[in-house]
């Protein structure tokens, strides 16, 4: 069904929906999916398996030309789920709801009371943050779900977390000059690789369980003691080394100081040294990736041997990982490759867009935005709203002081 006679403001949108009769104009609230501009970004917000859903809860969804491409979604996979696909950029980010990965990017063309969800970042990008305030805009940062029971269904960290997880141990396997598995051969047996993974959260046990479905020896170790049992139960080996417990709120680590870390390093030098692949993933909420890693401790390591670091957007666990680039120092190979999700765009995306999907259908009532602030997932990653920066956790990340209640 197509709106353009009935509603002169929503021109390309057809709703996406079986109903025949007529929406009326003022109840069919327009979502938005841009192609994404960020470079290297080849996930989409919204996947063709999802459109229907948004067309049931009564959204028509407009999808900018070529927005799946890079994910391998084309157009004609979008308007058979029942979305209008549009090549004028500008009609797709007057929309009413915008579905973004990346942070937008042409937020002077967001409307006011437009609503925007996507990875906002408000730590780095405070200046957005402010112009999207300043614009108006309801902005929702998909990192800022909170990790709770109910908001699983919404919680892009750990869907896109897992994909890089499993990703960093392909790259590192296909970077090592070495079998995974052991191999007996009739020309004689050939010793597993030996990986040992940093950080066992949601990142760190999907590279744990891919590392040993390839059958390498694994040894991981998290600053939190919850980590050992998950560990274990992969098969891989939990390192207990005399530290305390850095668990902090919310089953996050909490800051370490840099004592802590110190002797964390001492501790693990020797286990690094015996690693072929180490997978860093650790990481603290809002804060720099903590350093585990140093420059000496890769020269220990043997020629050949492999660091994928997870971290490198936040600074990196490893004190030579260069974000974004693949260096060798003394012949180890340190590879700091960002976006990562990024690299498995079909399922990157699917998920994405399901996480998305559940976030926007949280928010609906009626088939339109309701933003209530007493929402605990509402409150927690509603950015920007009328005019203000509500969350609290992002005015943290921005230095700002608590918003007055
Ligand atoms: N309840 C929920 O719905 C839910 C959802 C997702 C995740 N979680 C939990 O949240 C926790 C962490 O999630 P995450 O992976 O997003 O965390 P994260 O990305 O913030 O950190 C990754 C890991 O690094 C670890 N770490 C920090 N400093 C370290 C150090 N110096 N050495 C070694 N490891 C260090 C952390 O403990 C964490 O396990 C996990 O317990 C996970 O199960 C809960």
């Amino acid at each position: 069904m197509v709106l353009k006679a009935q509603c002169p403001r929503q021109p390309l949108i057809r709703a996406a929906t079986d109903s025949r009769a007529p929406l009326p104009c003022a109840t069919v609230v327009k979502v938005g999916v841009p192609r994404e501009r960020a470079e290297g970004e080849r996930r989409v917000a919204l996947t063709p398996d999802q459109v229907g859903k948004l067309g049931s809860a009564g959204y028509a969804v407009a999808v900018e030309a070529g927005a799946g491409e890079t994910a391998g979604f084309d157009d004609d996979a979008y308007r058979q789920a029942g979305a209008e696909v549009v090549s004028d950029r500008a009609l797709v980010v007057g929309a009413d709801v915008l579905l973004y990965v990346q942070a937008p990017s042409d937020v002077e063309r967001l409307r006011a009371g437009a609503v925007s969800i996507g990875y906002l970042m408000p730590a780095t990008q405070a200046e957005l943050v402010h112009t999207l305030a300043g614009r108006g805009v309801t902005a929702f940062s998909v990192e800022l779900v909170p990790r709770i029971s109910r908001a699983q269904s919404m919680d892009v960290l750990s869907s896109q977390a897992s994909l890089a997880g499993y990703r960093a141990v392909l790259m590192a396997a296909t970077r090592l000059g070495k079998y995974f598995p052991m191999l007996m051969t009739a020309a004689g047996t050939i010793p597993p690789a030996r990986v040992l993974v940093l950080g066992a959260g949601v990142a760190g046990l999907q590279a744990i369980a891919t590392a040993r479905r390839l059958g390498a020896v694994v040894e991981a170790y998290d600053v939190r003691p919850a980590a050992r049992d998950e560990v274990r139960s992969l098969g891989a080996t939990f390192l207990e080394l005399e530290l305390e417990s850095q668990e902090g709120e919310g089953g996050y680590a909490r800051e370490q100081t840099e004592d802590f870390l110190r002797r964390q390093r001492e501790l693990l030098t020797q286990r690094v040294a015996a690693a072929d692949v180490v997978i860093t993933t650790a990481a603290v909420p809002g804060r720099r990736a903590p350093l585990l890693v140093t420059a000496e401790m890769v020269r220990g390591m043997r020629r050949g041997s492999v660091i994928v670091d997870l971290a490198a957007e936040t600074g990196g666990n490893c004190e030579v990982t260069r974000p974004g680039q693949i260096v060798q120092v003394d012949g180890v190979v340190v590879d700091g490759t960002t976006n990562v999700p990024s690299l498995i765009p079909i399922h990157a995306s699917q998920l994405y867009a399901r996480n998305v999907t559940n976030l926007l259908l949280h928010l609906t009532a009626d088939g339109q935005v309701r933003i209530d602030l007493e929402d605990e997932i509402t409150r927690a990653c509603c950015v920007t709203h009328r005019g203000e920066i509500v969350s609290g956790r992002a005015r943290e990340l921005m230095g700002l002081e608590a918003a007055r209640t």
